[in-house]
Formats: C-alpha cells, sequence, structure tokens
C-alpha cells in the first residue's frame, strides 16, 4: 500500500530535474503520474522512466498557453480517468541586471511560472471542487526574497507565495490544500546553466552554493520530492497556504 495509491498527479516541466524527481517519488508511492514538458517526446520518455506500478502518460504542454493546458489536462482526464495532485513547478530563468533586462525575458518568466501556474490551476479547479479533494503545490524559490539579477523570476517567485495563499484561502473549504515550496540551491540542468552563463565550472559552482548555506551540501531533486511527497499526501490535509523553504537552511 502506498501513500499515493488510486491518486492521479499531474507534474509539468518534469521531463527532468526537480519536477522529474516529484514525479518518480509519486509513482514510488502509488500514483498515476502525468509528466507534462513542453517536448512531448520527452515527457513520454520522462514517464516511463518513472518505473511506479500505476500507469504514467507522458503529454506535450505549454503551460503559458491555454489552448495547450486545456487541451493536456482533458488528456489527463481521460487517459488516467481524473486528477487529484496538480504540481505547478514548469520554470525558466532569464537573469540580467535590470538594465539589461528585456521585455521579453520579463514576459516569458512571469508567462511560465505565475500565468503557467494560474492556468493550470484553474483548469483541474472544477474537478478539485466537484470530487470535494485536491492538492495543489507551487514551486517558489529563496529567490522570492530578492536575488541580484533576477528581478523578473524573484517576482516570478515572490507572486506564487500569494498565488498560493490566496488559492488556499479560495479552495480551502472545498477540501483542496495549496502549498508550495521554496528550495534553496538545487542541483539541475538549471542551475548547470547558471554556472556555464557566469563562466564558472558547474562542480565550483555547487561548491560555491553548498558553502553559502548551514548544512555545507546542495539540493538535489529528491531533498523537494520527499517534501513534495509529504505536503500533498493525507498526512498533511491541515497545512494549506503554506510555503515550505526546503534550503539546508539557506534563508536563515
Ligand atoms: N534548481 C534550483 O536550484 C531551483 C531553486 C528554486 C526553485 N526552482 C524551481 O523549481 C522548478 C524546477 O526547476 P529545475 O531546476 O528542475 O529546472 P529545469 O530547467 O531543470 O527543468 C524545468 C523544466 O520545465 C520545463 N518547462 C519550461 N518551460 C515550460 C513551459 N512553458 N511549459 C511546460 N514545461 C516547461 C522545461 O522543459 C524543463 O523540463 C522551477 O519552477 C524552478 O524555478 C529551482
Amino acid at each position: 500500500m502506498g501513500r499515493y495509491d488510486g491518486r492521479v498527479a499531474i507534474v509539468t516541466g518534469a521531463a527532468r530535474g526537480i519536477g522529474a524527481g516529484i514525479a518518480k517519488r509519486f509513482a514510488e508511492e502509488g500514483a498515476a503520474v502525468a509528466v507534462l514538458d513542453l517536448d512531448e517526446e520527452q515527457a513520454v520518455a520522462a514517464a516511463k522512466a518513472l518505473g511506479g506500478t500505476a500507469p504514467a502518460i507522458g503529454v506535450g504542454c505549454n503551460v503559458s498557453d491555454a489552448a495547450s493546458v486545456d487541451a493536456a489536462v482533458a488528456r489527463v482526464l481521460e487517459e488516467l480517468g481524473g486528477v487529484h495532485i496538480l504540481v505547478n513547478n514548469a520554470g525558466i530563468t532569464r537573469d540580467n541586471l535590470l538594465f539589461k533586462l528585456s521585455e521579453d525575458d520579463w514576459d516569458s518568466v512571469m508567462g511560465v511560472h505565475l500565468k503557467g501556474a494560474f492556468l493550470m490551476s484553474k483548469a483541474v479547479q472544477k474537478t478539485f471542487v466537484d470530487q470535494k479533494y485536491g492538492k495543489i503545490l507551487g514551486l517558489s524559490s529563496v529567490s522570492a526574497n530578492g536575488n541580484r539579477g533576477q528581478a523578473n523570476y524573484s517576482a516570478a517567485k515572490a507572486g506564487v507565495q500569494g498565488f498560493t495563499r490566496t488559492l488556499a484561502l479560495e479552495l480551502g473549504k472545498f477540501g483542496v490544500n495549496v502549498n508550495a515550496i521554496a528550495p534553496g540551491f538545487i542541483a539541475t540542468e538549471m542551475t548547470d546553466d547558471t554556472a556555464r552563463r557566469l563562466g564558472v565550472e558547474v562542480e565550483e559552482f555547487r561548491k560555491m552554493n553548498a558553502e553559502a548555506n548551514p548544512v555545507k551540501r546542495v539540493g538535489h531533486p529528491e531533498d523537494i520530492a520527499a517534501a513534495a511527497a509529504f505536503l500533498c499526501s493525507d498526512e498533511a490535509s491541515y497545512i494549506t497556504g503554506q510555503t515550505l523553504y526546503v534550503d539546508g537552511g539557506a534563508k536563515i
């Protein structure tokens, strides 16, 4: 018996990184999982690699496009027979200091993190309310508290926290819990790309970031997946509207 037996989870941006880690953990605990990502082939490959016993599907979806989101959610309902959990994980960075940050850098980051979370949450809301059950989990970041070169990303990740609290207020009485995780430095393609952009070796960048927090190591997708598996479980049904920092103490 897994904690997630009989549940269907959608994880956006789950072809790799943190999303793939969360999808794997849900699958291991018994959930049927829909991996949503930009490229359908990569989403399908990631779904095949999950290794759970319940079905897993990969669906091509751009979370910042309403028609794409509605089509993806309709496919999940059709192919997996329902939906109980939504993790709004898809994300991008377009870092630059304010004077170099373009309108497109701003719009694309807002489009994926905020509009994406809005469209996806709206698309599952009716199902969640009708069945009087649902879990929505957002991905914020320690950058929500400000980070040089990330005005767009920081604003989006602070926005995720406000969005989380508001949906928790609106949907609590319908049996829907809405929470967020704010990761610190997690070793993924996203942070490896940042290292390359800064001209720092990936390993060196990880070492620098490990030194910057009390536990003296970087985080891994499994660290976020463990917190996600708790927050989206029935053991956490009295927890809503919260943002849990999973950052090795970096925010202390
Ligand atoms: N890695 C970190 O240190 C860190 C820290 C804090 C928060 N986060 C957040 O965690 C989440 C996952 O980050 P990651 O490090 O795994 O990133 P990643 O770049 O490794 O993976 C992100 C995934 O999202 C997908 N994606 C991007 N735009 C999309 C769109 N429009 N529609 C659907 N899918 C889309 C990408 O294709 C990719 O598979 C993001 O929201 C990120 O902001 C990451």
